[in-house]
């Protein structure tokens, strides 16, 4: 038989997908394992979804449609005070299909990409397709998983490094990046000129006296920042796929031009409802906020209760806990969590080395299935043995 190439067979075999399968197939076991809103899409957009169906059978510019590229650019310098002309706009199916492109357009082979450990899952597989050259810089515990500049600093290879990437607020830590962080990172992108890829999906969920700041924003770093969107989380849109992003022009022209070899352009269908959505305002995520919100406030004291050290997110819709006083292994733990207590979440394993004897817990999810997941997990915490 033929042989699969060393890039599929190296890629990494995420605990999740696997786990959710479970969720699915046992209808007993309550899921925290979900990385979408639970929430459907606001009801305008399923109304506008039937209104546009004959429109939009045609491709787009690889860059995305027109009047869409001009709503974000308005709401990037309205919301995020990036100043971004809509040619520096490039419309994709879902932020990760941007990723992929802006990895593909800056790192050859063996260049280095500086990532904090733990991360998204998607983030280090993308790199190791292209062989690109991951470098991780921990994130601790103590700081809330915000990430160290001086940890960036060190993890620098002057000949080999040319992207820092960023994702606040965090999957699956719910750090939120403070303007300090940014602004010394900011620094370190400009003294060692590097790409700073910001990944900002959460952008508008976060708590309390949280504040969402774009890096792009920062003096000077309009030349060196890539901000990755998405309509999955804020929107309730993730089956809709559509993301985008905003790059200096000369990324963002090979960003467009390399997107004619993937996908050609985001679904024509998705890009006018990315546009309606727009239009609509924050109400519909106000709403989904202050439920997270809820969740969360009821979720993460009950967790730290228990013994489970998790500090209190800052944005997302996660609560990331430590489990290593009764386990180092989070795969184990949670394959005997849904065994005995029918609660399934993800194993911090799948976020990367250093998240290692963690869990994460995810509350988009109904507030009754928490605090029933919540119940279970209470005895068999107890007798973990
Ligand atoms: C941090 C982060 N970035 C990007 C994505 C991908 O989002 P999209 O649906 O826009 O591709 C996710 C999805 O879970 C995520 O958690």
């Amino acid at each position: 038989m033929v042989e699969l190439s060393e890039r599929e067979e190296e890629l990494p075999d995420l605990e999740i997908g696997k786990l959710l399968q479970i969720a699915v197939e046992r209808p007993e076991i309550i899921s925290l394992g979900p990385g979408e809103p639970d929430f459907p899409a606001a009801k305008e957009i399923v109304t506008h979804t039937k209104k546009i169906a004959d429109k939009v059978n045609h491709y787009s510019p690889p860059g995305g449609r027109k009047e869409l590229k001009e709503a974000i650019s308005k709401k990037l310098l309205k919301e995020n005070k990036v100043e971004a002309h809509p040619s520096q706009i490039v419309v994709t199916c879902g932020s990760q299909e941007a990723l992929l492109l802006a990895t593909a357009c800056t790192l050859d082979v063996s260049e280095h990409i500086i990532l904090p450990n733990p991360s998204f899952m998607g983030f280090l597989p993308t790199f190791e397709l292209f062989n690109a050259g991951p470098r991780f810089v921990e994130l601790k515990e103590e700081t809330g998983y915000a990430i160290n500049p001086d940890d960036v600093k060190k993890a620098i290879n002057k000949k080999k490094t040319k992207v820092l990437l960023i994702n606040s607020p965090a999957n699956p830590t719910g750090n939120v990046l403070t303007k300090k962080i940014l602004e010394e990172l900011a620094d370190i992108a400009i003294e060692n000129d590097l790409y700073i890829f910001s990944d900002e999906a959460y952008e508008k969920i976060i708590y309390d006296d949280a504040k969402h700041i774009s890096i792009g924003s920062l003096n000077g770093m309009s030349e060196y920042t890539a901000t990755f969107h998405s309509f999955s989380k804020t929107a309730a849109m993730c089956g809709y796929r559509v993301g985008y992003v905003a790059a200096p022009p000369k990324l963002a022209d090979a960003i467009k031009d390399t997107h004619i070899y993937t996908t050609v352009c985001a679904p024509t269908i998705s890009q006018m409802l990315a546009l309606k959505s727009l239009k609509m305002g924050d109400k519909y995520v106000n709403k989904m906020i202050k439920e997270y919100d809820r969740r969360r406030r009821m979720l993460v004291p009950r967790l730290n209760e228990m013994g489970l050290s998790t500090p209190m997110p800052k944005g997302a819709f996660y609560a990331f806990s430590n489990i290593s006083s009764f386990e180092k292994n989070s795969k184990r733990f949670v394959l005997k969590m849904i065994k005995k207590a029918k609660v399934a979440a993800v194993p911090g394993i799948d976020f990367g080395s250093a998240g290692e004897g963690h869990v994460r817990f995810s509350y988009a999810t109904d507030y009754k299935l928490i605090e029933k997941a919540l119940d279970r997990l209470e005895p068999f915490i107890k007798k973990y043995k």
